[in-house]
C-alpha cells in the first residue's frame, strides 16, 4: 500500500513521522521544498502532487482547509479514474465537500489528529464514507497504530472534538508557560519551573487515565482544609478559569464551523 501526503507541514509532517514507523512505503510533497528534508530524515520519497495523485492509493490531504479547493482542482481527471483513498484533516471540511473539490465520488477518510502525533501520543477521531471497504479501514487503522489513540465518531461531531483535542496542545501549552512563568516569578529558575509544569501536566493527566477518578475528587486530594492548594484554586476561580476554558473551546468550535462554510 503506498501512502502519499499532499503538504507536509506541522500536521501532516506529524502524521508522517508517526506512519513511518508501521510503512517506509510514503511519498510527500509540499510547495516549497521544505518536506524534502523531512522525507531523507524519514528515509521516504518526495514527490511532486500530481506523482502522488497517481501513483499512491492512499493520500492525505495536509494543506490548510482554504488552500484544499484548489490544491485538488488539477487533480481531478487523475482522482476520477484511479479513485485512491483520500484522507482529510483539514479543520471544518466534511467528507462531501472533500469529494465535491475532488470532482468525484471516491472513497474519503476524515481524521482529526493532533500534534503529539508525532511522538505517538496523538489523540485521532475519525469517520469515512462508504465508499472506504470495512477492509480498507483496518488496514489504515493497524499501519496508523504509531500516531496514538484512533476513536470513530460520527462526522457532526468531529468539529467540536477538533476544538478539544485537535487544537487542545495550543491550549495546554499556553497553561503550561503560564504556570511555568508563575514559578519563575516566585523564584524557581525557569529550565526547572517548565520542567516541573510539564511533568505534572503529564502526571495528573495520566492519573485521571489509569483511574478514571473524577477530576474534581483528584483535585480535592490535593486541597487540605484551610491550605495553600485550596488558595490556588481561588485565585483560579475568581479569575474565571473554568469559564475561560469552556469559551476557548466553544470559539473554536465556532471557528471550525466558519472554516467549512467554502
Ligand atoms: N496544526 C495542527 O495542530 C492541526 C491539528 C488538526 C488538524 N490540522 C489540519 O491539518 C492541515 C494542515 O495544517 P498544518 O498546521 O500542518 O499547516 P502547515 O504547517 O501550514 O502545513 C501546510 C502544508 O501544506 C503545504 N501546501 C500548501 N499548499 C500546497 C499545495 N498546493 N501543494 C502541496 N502542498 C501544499 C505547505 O507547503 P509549503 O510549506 O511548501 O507551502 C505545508 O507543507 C489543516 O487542514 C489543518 O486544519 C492541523
Amino acid at each position: 500500500m503506498k501512502y502519499g501526503f499532499i503538504g507536509c507541514g506541522n500536521m501532516g509532517g506529524a502524521v508522517a513521522r508517526a506512519l513511518s514507523q508501521s510503512t517506509k512505503d510514503i511519498a510527500v510533497s509540499d510547495r516549497s521544498g521544505k518536506a524534502a528534508a523531512l522525507a531523507t530524515e524519514l528515509g521516504i520519497q518526495y514527490w511532486d502532487n500530481a506523482a502522488i495523485a497517481a501513483g499512491c492509493e492512499i493520500v492525505f490531504l495536509c494543506v490548510k482547509p482554504h488552500m484544499m479547493k484548489d490544491m485538488l482542482q488539477p487533480l481531478q481527471s487523475v482522482l476520477a479514474q484511479r479513485k485512491p483513498i483520500l484522507v482529510t484533516m483539514a479543520a471544518g471540511l466534511t467528507l462531501g465537500q472533500i469529494e465535491k473539490f475532488a470532482g468525484a465520488r471516491l472513497p474519503v477518510i476524515r481524521m482529526m489528529p493532533n500534534t503529539p502525533t508525532a511522538i505517538g501520543k496523538g489523540v485521532i477521531q475519525y469517520c469515512c464514507n462508504e465508499l472506504v471497504s470495512q477492509e480498507a479501514l483496518q488496514a489504515w487503522l493497524r499501519d496508523m497504530q504509531p500516531c496514538g489513540l484512533l476513536d470513530p465518531l460520527e462526522e457532526r461531531l468531529i468539529d467540536a472534538a477538533s476544538a478539544l483535542s485537535g487544537s487542545g496542545p495550543a491550549y495546554m501549552y499556553v497553561f503550561l508557560e503560564a504556570l511555568a512563568d508563575g514559578a519563575v516569578a516566585c523564584g524557581i529558575p525557569r529550565a526547572k519551573a517548565m520542567e516541573y509544569a510539564a511533568m505534572t501536566m503529564a502526571g495528573a493527566a495520566e492519573m485521571y487515565l489509569q483511574t478514571h477518578t473524577h477530576p474534581g475528587a483528584l483535585k480535592d486530594a490535593v486541597c487540605s482544609p484551610g491550605g495553600s492548594t485550596i488558595a490556588g484554586i481561588r485565585a483560579l476561580e475568581q479569575h474565571g478559569f473554568r469559564a475561560a476554558a469552556m469559551d476557548c473551546v466553544m470559539a473554536t468550535f465556532e471557528r471550525n464551523r466558519e472554516l467549512g462554510k467554502q
